[in-house]
This record gives C-alpha cells, sequence and structure tokens, in this order.
C-alpha cells in the first residue's frame, strides 16, 4: 500500500462478507456487521451489488447469489469468507484454553471487536493495520456511528518500515500473557523479508502457547506462466487496484522456515482440504487455486 492510500482490496475483502451477508444462505460466515463499513458504491465500483437482488436470501432459502458477482471475484470470494470462518473458531477455541489477548494484523474492515461485545469484554483486541487503511477504518466507524470499546486498541504500523515488536511494545500488549493472532489476506502484499520478520517479532513478545492462524498461497501462483485463467485474471486485477500480490511460499519450506523461528505448524489446509471442511454445501463458492489455511504455536524464542 502506498502511504497515501487506504487499502482497496480491505474494502472488496469487506464487500465480499457483506454480499455473502444479505444473499447467501446457508453462510460460511456471518459478518453481519461488514455493510457499515462500506458503502453500496464502494462496493458497486468493484461490481459487487450489496441490494437490488431480489428476492432476498431470507424469501429463498439454502440459495447462492454468486452468479452476481464478477468471475475474479468469484475466484477469491470462498477463500475469503472461509479464512475468517477458520480464524474466528480458531480464536474461540484459544480463548477456551484460556488465551488472553488478540492480535489481528492488516485488519482491515475487520468488525470482531463489534460484533463479540460480550468476548471483548475480557479480551483486549489489537488492531494493527497500515496507518492509511487505519486512518480510514477509523473515521468510518465515527461517520457510522460504530463507537470503538474500551478493550480495543488500534495500533498504526506498515510492517515494511517498522518492526510489529517495536510497535505492540509502545501499548497495552502485554508480552508475558498469551497471545492470538491473525493475519488475514495480507502475507501475499508483503516482501518475503518483511513476512519473515513480523514472524520473528511475534516469537520475540509472544510467550510459548501462543498462536498465529494466518492464510499463504503456494509458489505456482506467482509463477509468471502459470496457465490458469482464474490465477491470472486476479494477478491482473489486483495490479490494477494498485496491490498487487507478490509473495507465496512452499509448505515445507514454510514450515522449516518457522521452525527455525520458534514456532511449529499445527494445522496446514491446502485448498482441497479447505474446500472440503469450510464451503462443501457453500453453493458457488469454492477454495481458490494454491490457497492454505495455516496454524502454528509459539514453542519459544530461538536463542
Ligand atoms: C486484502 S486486505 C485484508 C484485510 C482484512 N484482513 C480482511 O481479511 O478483510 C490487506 C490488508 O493488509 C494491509 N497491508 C498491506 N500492506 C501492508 C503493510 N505494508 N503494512 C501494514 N498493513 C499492510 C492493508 O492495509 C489491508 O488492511
Amino acid at each position: 500500500v502506498e502511504p497515501d492510500r487506504f487499502s482497496r482490496t480491505a474494502i472488496l475483502t469487506a464487500c465480499i462478507r457483506a454480499f455473502h451477508a444479505a444473499h447467501d444462505d446457508p453462510k460460511v460466515f456471518d459478518d453481519f456487521l461488514a455493510h457499515h463499513l462500506v458503502t453500496s458504491e464502494e462496493c458497486q465500483s468493484l461490481g459487487i451489488r450489496l441490494s437490488d437482488l431480489s428476492p432476498p436470501a431470507a424469501a429463498m432459502p439454502r440459495t447462492s447469489r454468486t452468479a452476481a458477482l464478477p468471475w475474479w471475484i468469484k475466484a477469491i470470494a470462498g477463500s475469503i469468507l472461509a479464512r475468517a470462518r477458520y480464524f474466528e473458531e480458531s480464536l474461540e477455541q484459544a480463548i477456551r484454553r484460556g488465551i488472553e489477548q488478540y492480535v489481528i494484523l492488516g485488519a482491515g474492515m475487520d468488525t470482531f471487536a463489534f460484533r463479540r461485545p460480550e468476548l471483548l469484554r475480557r479480551l483486549p483486541v489489537f488492531e494493527i493495520d497500515h496507518p492509511a487503511t487505519q486512518t480510514f477504518k477509523r473515521r468510518r466507524l465515527a461517520e457510522v456511528g460504530l463507537k470503538p470499546p474500551d478493550t480495543l486498541h488500534f495500533i498504526p504500523l506498515d510492517f515494511a518500515k517498522e518492526s510489529l515488536a517495536e510497535a505492540l511494545k509502545r501499548s497495552a500488549y502485554d508480552h508475558k500473557a498469551s497471545a492470538f493472532f491473525s493475519w488475514p489476506g495480507v502475507i501475499a502484499y508483503l516482501r518475503r523479508r518483511d513476512v519473515m520478520s513480523t514472524f520473528r517479532a511475534i516469537a520475540d513478545i509472544a510467550p510459548p502457547g501462543s498462536n498465529i492462524v494466518f492464510d499463504y498461497l503456494e509458489e505456482p501462483f506467482f509463477d509468471p506462466d502459470n496457465p490458469h485463467r482464474s490465477v491470472n485474471i486476479v494477478h491482473e486485477n489486483l495490479r490494477l487496484a494498485g496491490e498487487p500480490m507478490i509473495t507465496g511460499f512452499d509448505p515445507a519450506g514454510l514450515a522449516s522456515e518457522l521452525s527455525h523461528l520458534g514456532f511449529r505448524i499445527r494445522e496446514d489446509m491446502s485448498a482441497d482440504e479447505v474446500e472440503r471442511v469450510f464451503l462443501r454445501g457453500a453453493a458457488g463458492y469454492h477454495a481458490g487455486l494454491y490457497t492454505h489455511l495455516a496454524r502454528a504455536e509459539v514453542e519459544g524464542s530461538p536463542s
């Protein structure tokens, strides 16, 4: 993201969640507040119509309106909904295990802190995002009258310029308390070294037993000769939006790199598994090619 520019892809993913909440049944993930964070005009400019699809889903159970979505958005929507579901389910399990704080990296228009007031009473939440995107979000929240709870902390950070550890040290984040990190839809946009330094920062500031959930794309997604139309059209549209995807990983290599940084991968689902676990029965939505959803645990900082 350029410094003066909030993330258009953060608007895009919120429009997808708002569309799904309004038009599909059953739901993979019900982000019933997403439509407050984006306007119909913003979504319309991306080809996503939030209204005017008749009859409404409520009147027609078990429907999917994905036919109304532009083709390239359909290619990514399933993964975006599946990761939202997986990350929040993993968070809920972590809360039951006694996790004490939640850090959302590249939060975009995430609505967790507003959808789950009962959890926020006990759980400090830290939203980290690029300064331009975070400023945009805070302004939007004020415009629509969504007041951030006292336990929600906003921390502006450019992963390419500053260390996550430094940014969290300036905040109410407690480096002795077990933490849960989520990193939805960000890794592919960053340089490899910024991804790795952020993982390193987490190993430094989160006690053993802390978890991070993240999504990433396998390396063939970044092969310029990849023959799949859906891959090329996604790249092309993101380039046009000014937010090209640049970094992918080989699953085995990533597991070994993370183990050197003090993490153990607890779960790493390929696109087929994501499809089977989260998208079966979600008519019209499919896991994007080369998608992975993963969870890693901090085992201890390497010496
Ligand atoms: C595709 S959006 C995902 C937003 C949100 N996590 C979601 O799933 O809807 C990418 C997010 O990464 C953030 N981002 C991209 N590059 C960044 C950087 N260098 N530093 C901090 N945040 C960055 C953007 O501001 C944006 O919020």
